[in-house]
C-alpha cells in the first residue's frame, strides 16, 4: 500500500454564482445563472428573460461569500486545506461579456479572495466558467451558439491570467463540459437560452445546435490552454468532466454494448478532444447516425490538437447502468437520469451512491490517458439538522466521504496518478440542479433556507473536524 502522496493537494470546493450573491454590485452584469428562479426535486427551477419580482433567485444573495469570504477562508485554513476550488463569475469581470476593458471592481475582489488564500498557504484551484455565461452573450448571441463567443471568452481569459499569474497556478477552464451532451447543457452551460422563458424540463434543444456550441467551447478551451502555455507556462490547465460510468444493466453483450455506448458519448466525446486533440473514432458515427452535421474547419483541428490540457479533473458524484430492457426501475443522476442499479443505495435525491465506481472510474481515466488526475468534485446532498447546542451529526455525509476516499486510496494503490481531491461543497451552497439550500453539501452549515431567510451564520458540522483529521494524517486516519 503507498497511499496519497506527500504534497497530495486536500481540498474542498465551491463555485461562485452558487455562493457569492451580491448579484449586482460593484459593476458586475447579469449572467444566466442569476435569472433561474429556486426550485425543489418537484418543482423544477425556471428561467425567466428578465428578473420577476415576485419570484426568488437564489444566486442573487447566495451564501454571502462575497461579504464573508474572509471568515470563509479562515474555517478553510482552520479545516487544514491545502486547495481551495472557486470559480471566477464572468460578469464580474466582463459585465456583459462584450467590454473593451475588465471591470476593475470585480478584478479587485478576487484578488482579495486569492490574497487571503495565499495568506493561509492554500492553493487555489480556479475554475474559468462554472455554469454561468453573461446574460449580455445570450441576449446579443445565443451564448455558445456564436463563434464569436470564444473571442470573448479568450479576452476574459488573458484578462484574469495577466492579472492572477503570480497567485494561480491550476486552472479548470469549463465546469463540467460534458454536460453539454445531457439535455440540460444547453441551458445550465451553453447558454442557448435567447428568448426563452420555462423551465428546464420545457426546453428542447437539438443535438446539432448543442453539439456545435459544445465544438465552439471546445475550441475556446484549447484557444487558452494555448494562451497560457505560451504566456505563463508555469500554469497547469485542466478540464472539467461531470464523470459517470455507465454499468452494463446484465451481463448480456449487448447490454455491454450500450453501456459503452453511453459513457463513449458522454464520457469520453469531450475528454478525447480535450486530453488526446482530436474527436474520437467513434464521433463520426454518432454524428452520421444522429444526421449531427458541424462546421469543424481546419484551423479549429489544429487549436485542438495543440491546446491538449495538463491534468484531468472530474467531478463523481454516481454511476448508473444501461441496458435494451425496458420497465426498468430508473434513477435520477447529475443533469441525466438512467437505469437504476439492483446493488445500489441512493441518497435522498436519488442519486446512487458507489465509491466503487470512482475507483473504477479513475482507473479507466488513467489507462486512457496516462495524465495526473483530480478529483475536483464529490460529495453528498442531504438535510441537515442543527441541534439545539448548535452541532450538525451529519454522520450519512462522513459515511460518504469515508467510502469515496477509500476508493480513491484504492485507485492509488491501482497505480493511478491523483494528485489532488477538492470535495464537494466546503460551505453550504445552492443546489445548481434545484435551486434549493436545503440540499446540503457543505462541511460548514449555513443559516440560509430555501426561501432566502436566515442569519447567514457559518456553523462546523461533524464532517468538518472528521475532514481535518484525514487531512492531519494524508488520508491515513478516516475514523
Ligand atoms: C455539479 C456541479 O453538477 O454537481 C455543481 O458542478 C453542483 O455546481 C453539484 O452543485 C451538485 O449538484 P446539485 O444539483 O445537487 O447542486
Amino acid at each position: 500500500m503507498s497511499g496519497f502522496k506527500k504534497n497530495f493537494l486536500w481540498g474542498s470546493a465551491i463555485a461562485a454564482n452558487q455562493v457569492e450573491g451580491a448579484w449586482d454590485i460593484n459593476g458586475k452584469g447579469p449572467s444566466t445563472a442569476d435569472m433561474f428562479t429556486s426550485g425543489s426535486q418537484k418543482d423544477p427551477r425556471i428561467f425567466t428573460e428578465k428578473v420577476e419580482n415576485d419570484k426568488y433567485y437564489p444566486s442573487h444573495d447566495g451564501v454571502d461569500f462575497y461579504h464573508h469570504y474572509k471568515e470563509d477562508i479562515k474555517l478553510a485554513a482552520e479545516e487544514g486545506l491545502k486547495a481551495f476550488r472557486f470559480s471566477i463569475n464572468w460578469t464580474r469581470i466582463f459585465p456583459t461579456g462584450m467590454e473593451g476593458k475588465p471591470n476593475e471592481e470585480g478584478l479587485k475582489f478576487y484578488d482579495k479572495v486569492l490574497d487571503e488564500l495565499i495568506k493561509y498557504k492554500i492553493e487555489p484551484i480556479v475554475t474559468i466558467s462554472h455554469f454561468e455565461i453573461p446574460y449580455g452573450l445570450v441576449k446579443e448571441l445565443n451564448g455558445w451558439a456564436s463563434r464569436r463567443t470564444i473571442d470573448y471568452f479568450v479576452n476574459y481569459c488573458e484578462s484574469i491570467f495577466d492579472r492572477y499569474q503570480n497567485k494561480v497556478k491550476y486552472w479548470l477552464t469549463f465546469n463540467e463540459i460534458n454536460n453539454s451532451t445531457t439535455v440540460a447543457g444547453p441551458l445550465i452551460s451553453l447558454g442557448l437560452l435567447q428568448g426563452y422563458r420555462g423551465t428546464v424540463f420545457d426546453y428542447h434543444c437539438d443535438m446539432q445546435t448543442r453539439l456545435q456550441a459544445l465544438h465552439h467551447q471546445l475550441v475556446a478551451s484549447a484557444k487558452v490552454v494555448i494562451l497560457a502555455h505560451n504566456k505563463y507556462p508555469q500554469f497547469k490547465m485542466g478540464n472539467m468532466v461531470a464523470f459517470i460510468p455507465y454499468y452494463p444493466y446484465t451481463s448480456d453483450p449487448k447490454d455491454v454494448l450500450e453501456a459503452e455506448k453511453q459513457m463513449n458519448i458522454l464520457d469520453w466525446y469531450v475528454s478525447d478532444v480535450q486530453v488526446k486533440g482530436s474527436y474520437p473514432y467513434f464521433a463520426k458515427k454518432y454524428w452520421n447516425d444522429n444526421n449531427i452535421k458541424l462546421n469543424i474547419t481546419p484551423k479549429d483541428e489544429e487549436i485542438l490538437k495543440d491546446g491538449t490540457v495538463d491534468f484531468y479533473s472530474l467531478s463523481y458524484y454516481m454511476s448508473m447502468c444501461a441496458g435494451l430492457q425496458k420497465d426498468v426501475d430508473t434513477s435520477a443522476g447529475n443533469f441525466i437520469d438512467g437505469m437504476s442499479n439492483p446493488y445500489l443505495k441512493a441518497s435522498d435525491w436519488g442519486w446512487q451512491l458507489d465509491p466503487d465506481g470512482l475507483r473504477y472510474s479513475l482507473n479507466q481515466i488513467y489507462s486512457r490517458y496516462q495524465i495526473p488526475i483530480m478529483v475536483v468534485e464529490n460529495g453528498l446532498g442531504a438535510i441537515d439538522k442543527v441541534t439545539e447546542d448548535g452541532k450538525i451529526h451529519d454522520t450519512y455525509r462522513i459515511d460518504y466521504l469515508r467510502s469515496h476516499i477509500k476508493a480513491m486510496r484504492e485507485a492509488v494503490d491501482d497505480g493511478v496518478d491523483l494528485i489532488g481531491y477538492t470535495s464537494w461543497s466546503f460551505i453550504d451552497l445552492v443546489s445548481a440542479s434545484t435551486g434549493e439550500m436545503s440540499k446540503r453539501y457543505g462541511l460548514v452549515y449555513i443559516d440560509k433556507q430555501d426561501n432566502g431567510k436566515g442569519t447567514f451564520n457559518r456553523l462546523k458540522k461533524d464532517s468538518y473536524f472528521w475532514y481535518q483529521n484525514v487531512i492531519k494524517s494524508n488520508g491515513k486516519n478516516m475514523y
